[in-house]
């Protein structure tokens, strides 16, 4: 069993450095997760992580079994997930090549199953803060701790893609408050809450989005921007994996708890 989880977004199909303990094959009530679960070990430690649009990265954001991927990772003994995601800017605090800790989320998603909770009973799940706010927290303190420079928090509109967005929508989510814009946020995060893990994202910052860049927007331009992030990334993830502990003063892991109607 580990406790900890890695979801690895664009650009990050593996972690690179560590010795793969196992490659576990899992089936789930929801399907097939995006690849076979890794054990890693950091630290000492049994660390399982999943690259999210699989190694060979053939997965757009809207067919990811998010059910299938969060599930696995409870099944697995996963307490703790840190994910990473590549977002565009929206708002002037961020430039490409930043880390980010999002800590609001707007769902602009039009076709994606969204819980756990479709039959049988009713749950309304609280989402106020739909990150885990103790370990944003031990994020950016194990940042600080390895002088990579991480922007504390921002808003992450989430749209349905695979494309990317017009000119007027980043007009539009800019105006809702939106900092940034990416395609995977939702529904894992609800996910995770729904099965009381504690989540987080660790975003890197790959272009200026649409309307915002003069230029035409390439997925080359996402891909090779996480690149020159990556030993950064990596860093921060070893560091916050080596040190944490079990976290306190967060209420996911009593999500459910009132949420039955
Ligand atoms: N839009 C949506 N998703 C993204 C972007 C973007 O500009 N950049 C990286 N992921």
């Amino acid at each position: 069993m580990a406790n900890i989880g890695i979801i690895g977004g664009s650009g990050i199909y593996e972690m690179k450095g560590l010795q793969k303990v196992k490659d576990i094959p899992l089936e789930t009530p929801f399907g097939k997760p995006s690849d076979n679960f890794k054990i890693v070990k950091i630290g000492g430690q049994d660390v399982v992580f999943l690259p999210r649009h699989h190694s060979s990265h053939n997965i757009p954001p809207h067919m990811i079994n998010y059910r299938a991927n969060i599930w696995g990772m409870k099944k697995l003994g996963v307490k703790t997930i840190i994910a990473t995601g590549s977002v565009g800017s929206i708002s002037s605090i961020l430039t490409p090549g930043d880390i980010v800790l999002p800590d609001q989320i707007i769902d602009m998603t039009k076709n994606r199953p969204t819980t756990f909770f479709d039959e049988d009973a009713v749950y309304h799940v609280d989402f106020t803060e739909p990150y885990c706010p103790a370990l944003r927290a031990f994020i950016l303190k194990s940042a600080a701790e390895c002088d990579i420079s991480v922007l504390p928090r921002g808003t992450y509109v989430c749209t349905e893609g695979p494309r990317f967005e017009t000119r007027a929508e980043i007009k539009l989510y800019g105006q809702l408050g939106s900092d940034m814009v990416g395609m995977t946020q939702m529904p894992e995060a609800i996910l995770a809450r729904e099965l009381e893990l504690c989540y987080a994202t660790v975003a890197t910052v790959t272009n200026y989005a649409a309307g915002i860049s003069k230029e035409k927007l390439t997925t080359t331009e996402v891909i090779d921007a996480v690149r020159k992030v990556s030993q950064k990334l990596n860093t921060l993830l070893f560091q916050v994996v080596s040190d944490i502990g079990e976290l306190h003063g967060c209420a996911c892991k009593n999500a459910l708890k009132d949420a039955k109607l």
